[in-house]
């Protein structure tokens, strides 16, 4: 039955085996298994089965395939001593230095701003506050004005600005704004309690120093609800704390000024003053500021389309950057937007 099987198999080995170099060997699978534009010898022998008997073919295809995988197997096992053959004739030749260092790949890591925006997520995460995303370039409205900061308010002094060509467009001088966006958003169909936190970059029109950027990322945190007091978020500001910085961590909360929040707060760790550094960074006080913080102003709950006598609720803004350098030891914050990489594989 069939011999033009057993012919070929027999064929197609002996000429494998006298198959001794890479491209003798590609030739061969090209003559039997096919190439992209010839059909194998294989193929055209297991296309004599259309001329079989229905009684004769499965018998016939059984033993095709058997040939099939026996010479599969065949040319794989040769192919495999035929490259360690080339490749020790290669290396005797001394065509090939095994002493040559490989080319190093390119590996890349992340930034320590994204490090530690991480944590910081992470540690709210834990809280139950959902990550929430705002646009970068804001309308004047949204950046001062809905947050209690009409035209012409002293306050707007508190943050320079990088303003566009297009009247009332620029680019954020804080993630605030976003307060307002996720609150018209969850008010859009009646009032939901919010507990959200709100990262990304903001930028300020002002003088490059060792302890400010013109451009750096915030973190924002808001949390609406029905009985929401400065207790809680005095809870929630020593919880992160503790996280971020270690069990032991001291911190503070000083009497400040914000529009859109009242009263407002500066939320300190405890840095240290052990070294001129420290004095530096901390501004001789052994404090580092870490966030602004308050209770939502009844106005800007109200543009939140909140009403003020039903709900209350605390926000936050904290620099990653500032907490970066205290965790990683990193001493002038313009490192971080230089791109130079001898800073940035430290992380
Ligand atoms: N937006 C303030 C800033 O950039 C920080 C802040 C946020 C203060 C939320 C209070 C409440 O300085």
């Amino acid at each position: 039955m069939a011999p033009s099987l057993d012919a070929l198999e027999h064929e197609a080995l002996a000429a494998l085996a006298q198959a001794d170099t890479s491209a003798a060997l590609q030739a061969w699978h090209g003559k039997y298994f096919g190439t992209k534009r010839a059909k194998g010898e294989l193929e055209r022998a297991m296309s004599a089965i259309a001329s079989l008997s229905p009684a004769e073919r499965p018998a016939f295809g059984r033993r095709a395939n058997e040939v099939k995988q026996a010479l599969a197997a065949a040319f794989e096992a040769k192919q495999a001593a035929v490259k360690e053959a080339e490749l020790e004739a290669a290396m005797k030749a001394g065509a090939l230095d095994v002493t040559l260092p490989g080319a190093t790949i390119p590996r890349g890591r992340l930034h320590p701003s994204t490090l530690t925006l991480r944590r910081i997520i992470a540690i709210f995460a834990r809280m139950g506050f959902e990550v929430y995303r705002s646009p970068e370039v804001e309308t004047d409205e949204m950046n001062f004005g809905l947050l209690n900061m009409p035209p012409e308010h002293p306050a707007r002094d508190m943050w320079d600005t990088f303003y566009t060509t297009q009247p009332g467009v620029l680019l954020r001088t804080h993630t605030s704004p976003g307060q307002i966006r996720v609150m018209r958003e969850r008010s859009a169909n009646g009032a939901q309690p919010i507990r959200v936190i709100l990262p990304g970059m903001v930028y300020r029109y002002e003088q490059v120093t060792a302890r400010s950027e013109m451009q750096f990322n915030q973190v924002e945190g808001l949390a609406i609800g029905r009985t929401i007091t400065f207790a809680d978020l005095k809870g929630v500001m020593a919880e992160f704390a503790r996280h971020m910085f270690g069990s032991d961590t001291r911190i503070r909360f000083r009497c400040s000024y914000f529009p859109f929040t009242e009263p407002s707060v500066e939320v300190d760790v405890y840095w240290g003053l052990a070294t001129e550094r420290d004095r530096m960074i901390t501004k001789g006080t052994g404090w580092l500021e870490i966030a602004g913080a308050g209770m939502v102003h009844p106005t800007v709950l109200r543009n939140g389309g909140y009403d003020p006598a039903e709900w209350s609720g605390f926000a936050f803004g904290m620099g990653p950057e500032r907490q970066a350098m205290r965790l990683l030891g990193i001493s002038d914050i313009r490192y971080f937007w230089q791109n130079d990489l001898r800073f940035l594989e430290q992380f």
